[in-house]
């Protein structure tokens, strides 16, 4: 059921080839190019670091092209890594035995604090989970498809400031694609963070929409996006990645379906495979989640780096067209997921709800086999 599903970012994707002619049956394989940034540094804390502190974890060093690019040391961090990444892609193109290998620094920020996290937190996690994320909201507060707290709105703010003080200050340089996930909290904060930025002409800010940049598809109703017109209607100079559906084709609530991880995992390789073969551009701005921006970081192959709501991480990737291998096993793509009829005694990890009033839950899964899409 959920092949389908696996197949549409690159199904539907233009047909120009930008990098190389990626074949459908060739693979990506990436690597986050360590050394340049404290994110990937094991001495570093995810649970305090605050990019704001830290030029966004850019490392104080030096590169192999700075002799040449700024002999009289005149130039930001900043200007140097931009230098040196754009070398490292010239390289790859000069040389015809390389020309399989391509580099990009993708900026991967969560969303601001949403109403759902607010309520996650009001409520505790087990009564959160087993009940009330299955409701739209409170009769207060609404999480369905959640906008932002005022909280989530002031981290919009200091991210816009501090963008802002990069780039004007700091020769960070203008994202050449924005990236979003479909759902409100992130569209909110792309727009918040970059709408009202002094750009240049040749960087304006228009940010596609990508279905397969949103959250884990839990049952939750923060996991469930509104439709494509209440979308546009919400952020008109956002634009839409080719075939995205009127209707969230993808959110299983209603029958208790959510996704595993395995699945999102898989999903996410999906759509950074697209970035990687149809967008030609080095530095890239992506909206998302928690749990999204987590299996990325996996496809990446970047260690784990939890970030808190309005955390922003940049990743220098090396992306490599490999033989693709066969795939040998076979995943649970979505599973079921307790809950209860009332807010719940409790949760107990691995086991799930439990309930003051018993409920059965049936146990399907579906299964996908991954590989080969030709
Ligand atoms: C690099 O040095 C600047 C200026 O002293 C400082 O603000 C920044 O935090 C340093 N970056 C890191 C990653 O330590
Ligand atoms: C609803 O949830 C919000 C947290 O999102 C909380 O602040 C509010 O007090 C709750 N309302 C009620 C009636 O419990
Ligand atoms: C998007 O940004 C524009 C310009 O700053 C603002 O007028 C609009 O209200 C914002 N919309 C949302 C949903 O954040």
């Amino acid at each position: 059921m959920k092949v389908s599903m696996l197949s549409v970012a690159l199904a539907l994707a233009p047909s120009a080839m930008a990098w190389k002619e990626v074949s459908d049956c060739d693979d990506i394989k990436y690597t986050s190019v360590p050394g340049f940034f404290l994110q990937d540094d094991a001495k570093t804390d995810p649970s305090t670091f605050d990019y704001a502190n830290f030029n966004f974890g850019l490392l104080n060093r030096t590169y192999p092209t700075d002799a040449k690019f700024d002999p009289r040391h005149k130039k930001t961090q900043w200007q140097r890594f931009a230098n040196y990444v754009a070398s490292l892609n010239d390289d790859c193109r000069k040389n015809k035995k390389d020309q399989t290998t391509t580099y990009k620094v993708l900026f991967m920020g969560r969303h601001g604090e949403g109403w759902h996290n607010a309520a996650e937190t009001f409520y505790g996690t087990p009564a959160w989970n087993c009940y009330w994320a299955e409701q739209d909201g409170n009769g207060t507060a609404t999480w369905a498809d959640a906008q932002l707290t005022p909280n989530g709105l002031a981290q919009t703010t200091k991210a816009n400031a501090y963008f802002k003080s990069r780039f004007e200050k700091e020769g960070l340089p203008y994202f050449e694609s924005y990236y979003s996930s479909p759902l409100r909290r992130c569209l909110q904060t792309a727009n918040l963070t970059f709408a009202n930025q002094k750009l240049p002409h040749s960087n304006p800010f228009k940010p596609t929409i990508k279905e397969l940049f949103r959250e884990s598809i839990s049952i939750h109703t923060c996991d469930r996006r509104s439709t494509k017109s209440q979308i546009h209607a919400y952020v008109p100079n956002f634009q839409f990645e080719a075939g995205f559906t009127e209707q969230d084709l993808l959110w299983e609530g209603k029958q208790g379906m959510g996704e595993t991880s395995a699945h999102q995992v898989a999903r996410s390789k999906e759509v950074i495979d697209d970035v990687f073969s149809h967008d030609d551009n080095t530095w890239i701005s992506i909206t998302s989640h928690s749990g999204e921006i987590g299996a990325i970081l996996t496809v990446l192959n970047h260690r784990s780096f939890s970030l808190s709501t309005g955390q922003i991480i940049p990743v220098l990737v090396k992306a490599e067209l490999v033989e693709p291998t066969v795939p040998t096993s076979t995943y649970a793509s979505f599973t079921s997921e307790a809950t209860c009829k009332s807010p719940p005694v409790t949760s107990i990890s691995g086991q799930g709800c439990v309930c003051a009033t018993a409920t059965t839950t049936t146990f399907t899964t579906a299964t996908i086999t991954p590989g080969c899409k030709a």
